[in-house]
């Protein structure tokens, strides 16, 4: 894939997350654009997503302490990487988002889960390849209409509805128009616990993204939430009219996306 689509900034505006399923299966054809754009959409080398045809609730079974349980899917997808690859987790973040946005396209519900899911229940569903670790999974299916209590309740426990400010996650000015755009639509990305771990620096032609420089706490990659970050930055660019191209850069900065002039 050559340019990111441009029906997935409307999915970035409209995209929340979803933890309670309707029994109703997606259609076949919407299941399988899924599995042809895992295999073709692998911007980065070491990352890819898989679509799983078999309901995640064992993925999800019996564990304690994770944060919003996930009921009733009829599909997951599981978001891969190398474990060995350079930075392996804001890749795994971006390609999964990117899968992320296409689900939300076509109409069906998504919840990254990167912390409390059953590594061995996936195990037992997809072929790893040699030092390929699952990152995260999130259910696909068609999200019940409305939200359940226990819904409203995990949605508020992580803030889900509240994003940092633009001054808040920008160090700096953004001179040009479409790095407010960029900007705007990387605000809207989810994140663990929706902590919105990134942080932005424009300069001529580019924008930067980094951590907030605290420390990774347990399973949640800052990294990870950053690569999501990246993709929406970029459709926000596209959306601007602008294309280029991201170099990653060591921590704490995460990458730099230069415009293509
Ligand atoms: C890497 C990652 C891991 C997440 N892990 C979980 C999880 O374990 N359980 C859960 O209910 N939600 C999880 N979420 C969803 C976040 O809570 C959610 O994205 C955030 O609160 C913002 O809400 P929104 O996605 O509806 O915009 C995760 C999100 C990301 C990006």
């Amino acid at each position: 894939m050559e340019r990111l689509p441009a029906s997935w900034y409307a999915a970035i505006l409209i995209r929340k997350s979803r933890r309670t399923f309707h029994p109703r299966r997606p259609e076949e054809d919407k299941i399988v654009r899924l599995e042809k754009l895992c295999a073709t959409f692998q911007p980065f080398p070491g990352a890819r997503a898989e679509l799983v045809r078999k309901t995640p609730d064992e993925v999800f079974k019996g564990l304690i302490g994770g944060y919003g349980r996930i009921t009733g899917a009829s599909y997951y997808m599981a978001f891969i990487g190398a474990q060995d690859a350079p930075n392996v987790e804001a890749a795994v973040g971006y390609t999964g988002e990117g899968l992320v946005l296409e689900a939300t396209v076509l109409g069906l519900g998504t919840c990254w889960v990167s912390g409390f899911f059953r590594p061995d229940a996936v195990r037992s569903h997809v072929d790893l390849g040699p030092g390929e670790r699952v990152f995260a999974v999130t259910p696909v299916g068609y999200a019940e209409r409305r939200y359940t209590i226990k819904d409203k309740i995990y949605r508020g426990l992580a803030g889900s509805a509240k994003r940092k400010s633009v001054g808040e996650i920008v160090e700096g000015i953004l001179a040009e128009s479409w790095q407010e755009k960029a900007v705007e639509a990387a605000r809207l990305a989810p994140s663990a616990a929706n902590r919105q771990p990134w942080r932005f620096a424009a300069g001529p032609g580019s924008l930067t993204v980094r951590t907030d420089g605290a420390k990774d706490v347990g399973r949640y990659p800052k990294r990870l939430d950053c690569g999501i970050a990246m993709l929406h930055a970029e459709v926000g660019a596209r959306e601007a009219g602008v294309a280029g191209h991201w170099t990653f850069l060591p921590a704490p900065d995460v990458a730099r996306f230069e415009i293509e002039t």
